[in-house]
């Protein structure tokens, strides 16, 4: 084994459902690219978790490409990583199914996006969304992860995946690794600018409510200006202040300034000014990403080479866990 082999190894996803949220960006994929440099790290782009509500295929087709783009823009190395679509790798649906069968029905009826995303889907309440969490089980399990970056609304599906490990290994043996989230301690919820009590999510039907890694300039200063705060006119990070806190974190993130230093620079001064300075550093920090994005856009047989080939150095890492998992169930070697 070379030292390679030994570093943990990192998962994670985004669903290519509709177009990329700041808050997925600060709550995951901005880690993301921190940890390329230390582990050994597979990112997917989940497509199969998105059909799970109703998707246009076309658009869907596109989002994923999209959102492989935009990964590689974020600065995530398609080589140093393995960047591939989900629906690639067969074995993950594979492993979804045999996990099935040691997930209860009670523990996922417990999961909160689960109900909430019933709620909001009523009339489309299919068997694949009560099963998303076990699909993202395995998504994690298939290739020994150690840690999973996520933003803090994932947290709960993390946990189930590992109860799921363990019962597994309860049951035949050590053969999963038992994954750690790893939520950042700033950022891991970024909320609504519409509305800071919820959070800030990309099925959000009031365009307001969200930036899009690809809004334009003059749309995400509009965003801004708008944004939800308080009456108090009192840039300072304390309970109570969601929307100033909220605004206040994303501008910490894109600026590197800590709380205190944000305080002082707008002590003094009126809402206003500070949400054009959110408003501002937001363009600046995204403004590369999404020219990168629309380049890369132009490529399409770049993004192909790139997706094909790391779909291979998935599956042979995939197919490995699959080996043990069949025979430890008792299916019979092909
Ligand atoms: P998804 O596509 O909803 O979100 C992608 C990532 O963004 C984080 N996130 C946020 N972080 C901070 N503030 C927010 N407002 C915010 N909104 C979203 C999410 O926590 C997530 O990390 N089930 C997953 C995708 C998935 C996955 C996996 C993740 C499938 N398989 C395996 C990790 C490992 C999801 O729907 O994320």
């Amino acid at each position: 084994m070379d030292n390679n082999e030994r570093k943990k190894i990192v998962f994670s996803g985004v669903q290519p459902s509709g177009s990329i949220s700041l808050g997925n960006y600060i709550g995951a994929l901005r880690n993301w690219v921190d940890m390329q440099d230390i582990y050994n790290c597979l990112y997917c782009v989940v497509d199969m978790h998105a059909i799970t509500v109703r998707q246009d295929p076309k658009k869907l087709r596109e989002q994923t490409l999209s959102l492989l783009a935009l990964y590689i823009a974020c600065g995530l190395d398609p080589v140093k990583n393995i960047m591939y679509i989900q629906s690639h790798v067969p074995q993950h649906a594979e492993l979804s199914w045999i996990l099935n069968c040691y997930t209860m029905f009670g523990e996922l009826s417990r999961m909160t996006q689960f109900k909430d995303k019933s709620a909001k889907h009523a009339d489309n309440v299919n068997a694949g969304l009560f099963d998303y969490p076990v699909l993202m089980a395995a998504d994690i399990l298939l290739y020994k992860t150690d840690l999973v970056p996520i933003g803090h609304d994932q947290k709960q599906h993390l946990e189930l995946a590992r109860n799921v490990a363990e019962r597994f290994n309860g049951v035949h043996g050590n053969t999963f690794t038992v994954p750690e989230p790893f939520i950042p301690k700033v950022g891991g919820r970024i909320m609504s600018l519409a509305d800071p009590e919820k959070k800030m999510s990309k099925s959000d039907e009031n365009p307001n409510a969200i930036v899009l890694l690809l809004d334009k300039p003059e749309d995400i200063m509009k965003k801004f200006k708008r944004a939800v705060t308080d009456s108090e006119a009192v840039v300072e990070y304390r309970e109570g202040k969601a929307g100033i806190n909220n605004l206040m974190t994303i501008y910490s993130i894109a600026t590197g300034k800590t709380m205190d230093e944000i305080a002082n620079e707008f002590a003094g001064r009126g809402y206003g000014d500070f949400k054009v300075a959110v408003g501002e550093s937001v363009v600046e920090m995204l403004r590369p990403i999404r020219e990168k994005t629309e380049e890369l856009l132009k490529s399409p047989d770049y993004l192909e080479s790139i997706y094909k080939e790391n779909a291979l150095r998935a599956s042979v890492l995939a197919e490995r866990t699959m080996e043990k998992v069949r025979k430890k169930v008792g299916f019979v070697k092909k």
